[in-house]
């Protein structure tokens, strides 16, 4: 038995710990905002996070998270309007869409902890892959997220 809090619903589930969490959320709970994309850490696709901060949930066991707080991008906000999903909007960023959940989830944990951010920090801690090179919008859309949130 695994316990999960996903999106603040406390979940116990019959399952392999070694099962990759991304497989548990999309499968066994339905949650199919968070993508599959590389399967070996390296396109965050499939970030969510995990007690705040942003991980890649291909690439971890659901086992290592046993009783944590799981957020997905369907929990993010309760009605959508987090600063980061409203400034995506706003900088229209998604050109196919697949990589976005996990670009906005890292975004959001990366704000909360580099809440002035420079382009190089940008650079730096979001390394999310997008196939699209929406990357131009993705830093103008931090930027605004982070004006946003400075009230
Ligand atoms: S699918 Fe997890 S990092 Fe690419
Ligand atoms: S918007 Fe297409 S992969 Fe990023």
């Amino acid at each position: 038995m695994v316990a999960l809090i996903v999106n603040n619903i406390s979940h116990r589930l019959d399952i392999e710990p070694e099962t990759p969490l991304l497989w548990v959320l999309r499968d066994e709970l339905g949650l199919t905002g968070t993508k599959f994309g590389c399967g070996i850490a390296q396109c965050g696709a499939c970030t969510v996070h995990v007690e705040g901060a942003a991980i890649r949930s291909c690439q971890t066991q659901v086992g290592d998270v046993d009783g944590a707080h799981i957020t997905t991008i369907e929990g993010l906000s309760p009605d959508g309007k987090h600063p980061v999903q409203q400034a995506w909007l706003a900088e229209d960023v998604p050109q196919c869409g697949y990589c976005q959940s996990g670009q906005i989830m890292a975004a959001a944990a990366f704000l909360k902890d580099t809440p002035h951010p420079s382009d190089e920090d940008i650079d730096n801690s979001i390394t999310n892959i997008c196939r699209c090179g929406t990357y131009p919008r993705i830093r103008a859309a931090i930027h605004r997220a982070a004006d946003m949130m400075k009230g």
